[in-house]
């Protein structure tokens, strides 16, 4: 290559426009994901929080991942650190504390933001968004601890969203809180449930939210089911993309509001544990088959 052409290379390669992140497919997922919790009921006020891991190469073609607009104190409202080491570096695009999902579309460079996991673990990098000087959802160590926790049974594992939905809170108040029974109820309430999530729910105790605790309890739980319940709070899915974590959680809900919708009538009808079986092995699942009465 001469020089003139050099020159022109270089040239071009510094102008090389980024593209506009507002547009990037990543930031449109949240955007729609965000507006669909909030239209459905779920998400009142601040209620709810997401979190997205990217891929590097991807977000680079939005941002200049060597500018860091600010250094983030770590983690939820009490600011203990924990161990993030192994997703240091990892790029995730998560909801602001105290942002309202119904905004999150018409303004998501406040009310989203982009960071990276800062060398060692121990921070958190801004690269684009909390436009307003906000800061990343208080339940962030839950979220990091159950991406911890999924990516190591899933390599593919991208999605953690939390959410209140109504049906599945009311449930909360009228059905026992164990893990068997209620798994049991809602594989009963619509007959593709143990297809969806043949995993069954996890259930944890009523706690205190944002905190490491929490986190451990739920990233513990996520060894062994995608979907945790937060007694009395709410509930936690994972997945590879946003459809699938979506899915999980919106049949879930669907399967309580069937309930909560027959639970004060007299049950003539129900899906016995035989036919659970039946569908399970025709979609060929891997199911908790000590969920079931056999
Ligand atoms: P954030 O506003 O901090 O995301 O909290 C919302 C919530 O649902 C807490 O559990
Ligand atoms: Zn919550």
């Amino acid at each position: 290559m001469g020089l003139i052409e050099g020159i022109k290379k270089a040239g071009k390669e510094l102008a090389r426009e980024l593209k506009d992140i507002k547009q990037a497919p990543f930031v449109q997922e949240m955007c729609k994901t965000a507006s669909n919790m909030y239209r459905l009921g779920w998400d009142e006020r601040n209620g709810g929080n997401i979190s997205y891991l990217l891929d590097e190469k991807e977000v680079a073609e939005y941002l200049d991942l060597t500018k860091v607009l600010r250094t983030l104190p770590f983690m939820g409202w009490n600011e203990t650190e924990f161990d993030a080491k192994p997703i240091e570096g990892k790029i995730f695009i998560v909801t602001g504390t105290g942002k309202y999902f119904k905004n999150v579309q018409d303004d998501p460079e406040t009310n989203l933001g982009i960071i990276r996991i800062a060398k060692g673990g121990k921070g958190i990098e801004l690269l684009w968004g909390y436009k307003d000087g906000g800061r990343t959802t208080s339940e962030l160590p839950a979220h990091l601890m159950c991406h911890m926790a999924r990516l190591a049974i899933d390599p593919e594992n991208r999605v953690i969203m939390h959410s209140h939905p109504t049906y599945t809170l009311a449930m909360n108040y009228v059905h026992e809180l164990d893990e068997m029974k209620l798994t049991h109820t809602l594989w009963e309430m619509c007959t593709e449930c143990i297809a969806v999530f043949p995993d069954g729910v996890g259930v944890l105790p009523w706690m205190v939210c944002g905190t490491n605790e929490i986190g451990i309890a739920t990233a513990e739980k996520m060894k062994e089911f995608r979907l945790v319940v937060w007694s009395m709070h709410g509930i936690y899915g994972a997945g590879k993309t946003m459809d699938e974590t979506f899915g999980l959680i919106e049949t879930v809900e669907k399967a309580a509001q069937i309930y909560m919708l027959t639970a004060h009538l007299p049950r003539i009808n129900t899906i016995k544990d035989e036919d659970m079986v039946k569908l399970a092995e025709y979609f060929g699942v891997k199911y908790r088959k000590d969920f079931l009465n056999l």
